[in-house]
């Protein structure tokens, strides 16, 4: 006789996890300042003083290239009385604050105040902008407000060799089409909507028979990432042109989720594109895609397929996960068993099951931490 207790069986996340402002403010205070986010690509800082601002959930930062070659990333405020250093992006010989003239070299220490002469004393030296370690990964910065951050290879083990044989050319692409995506839900529900490929089959009809195989598909944890794979479709199938011969992963699917909101997704044929997820409050996201070419060269095949993947795949989520947000408000929902099969595969759940342990040890007060 087994007189083995069964494991209980996993369940979805209480709803309040993406209802609760509370919880949105305790993500901002903790997860979002101590990992690893997207900030921009490394092509827009090809000369010395060239910068870039962009936020994490509301926090505003910028990246800019200094004297000696070297990325920096700052904290976007004034360490005189906290005006806003620089917007949008451009190129400056100094970082001058707006409000009292101020002026810091690009590698952040006090270049001098106006009128710091007239009072001895001044401790200029003690002052300098708050400086953020930052990550070139392929010619993706990446940033952690955490100043003891673990590198990025320790929290996502073999992505950069992995990257580098599925894009062959990736440090020669540079941007070519961002596509914005509003949604209208907490900024997790979009990430599992994204991590796994249970609801595919169903809702994502170009996505399934034109890009992908479904009956191939599989996603494993991977340190903090969540790796995806799959084969192509059948070529007199494929939605969009591809050598399957032209390199040993042409002919192949894969996608790298990096927690918590980031992901790189490789479609046959060697196509990089990216998800960069944007909290703006705890019921709103916005989901930047990024679409790449060597050089940033125009190209139709890359156009019209970032075109499909909006009218398609994209479109597809907005009212999925849009559902499930307003699902998630109704007093009638209590959160339901998830479901796993033990070898993985298209139609199970596994994957949402190590996400989930992510958020609870971001968030509850007894979670046990690494
Ligand atoms: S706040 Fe920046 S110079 Fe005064
Ligand atoms: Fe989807």
């Amino acid at each position: 006789m087994n007189t083995r207790t069964p494991s209980p069986v996993p369940s979805a996340l209480d709803a309040r996890y993406y209802t609760d402002p509370e919880m949105y403010r305790r993500e901002c205070r903790g997860l979002f300042g101590s990992t690893w986010h997207f900030a921009g690509h490394a092509s827009a800082l090809e000369r010395a003083g060239d910068y870039f601002a962009f936020d994490i959930a509301g926090e505003s930062l910028f990246c800019i290239r200094d004297r000696a070659g070297g990325i920096r990333a700052f904290y976007n405020v004034c360490q005189h009385r906290a005006h806003e250093l620089v917007r949008g992006n451009g190129n400056c010989r100094f970082i001058v604050c707006p409000y009292h003239a101020w002026t810091y070299e690009l590698d952040g220490s006090l270049r001098g105040a106006a009128n710091q002469r007239a009072m001895p004393g001044f401790p200029k030296d003690r002052v300098r902008l708050a400086e953020v370690p930052v990550e070139n990964l392929c010619g993706f910065l990446f940033v952690n407000p955490d100043p003891d951050a673990r590198p990025m290879a320790d929290w996502f083990p073999g992505v950069e060799a992995e990257l580098r044989a599925f894009v062959p050319h990736i440090d020669r692409l540079k941007p070519l089409e961002w596509v914005d995506v509003d949604e209208a839900c907490n900024w997790k529900v979009s990430v599992e909507n994204y991590c796994e490929c249970y609801h595919c089959a169903l809702n994502h009809p170009t996505f399934s028979t034109g890009v992908i195989k479904p009956q191939t598909y599989d996603i494993r944890p991977q340190g903090y990432c969540l790796r995806h794979t799959t084969e192509c479709q059948n070529l007199d199938r494929m939605t969009y042109p591809i050598d399957p011969g032209a390199n040993p992963h042409a002919g192949s699917y894969s996608s790298w989720f990096l927690w918590p909101m980031f992901s790189f997704q490789v479609y046959p044929g060697n196509v990089l594109n990216t998800y960069h997820w944007r909290p703006r409050g705890v019921d709103r996201v916005t989901v930047r895609r990024g679409w790449y070419t060597i050089d940033g060269a125009e190209s139709d095949v890359i156009r019209r397929l970032a075109q499909q993947d909006r009218q398609t795949t994209v479109e597809e989520d907005v009212h999925l996960v849009e559902s499930v947000q307003r699902g998630l408000n109704s007093k009638g929902y209590r959160p339901g068993p998830l479901l796993i099969d033990p070898g993985g595969g298209v139609n199970s759940e596994h994957s949402l099951h190590a996400l989930h342990g992510w958020i609870r040890e971001a968030l509850d007060d007894d979670a046990v931490c690494e």
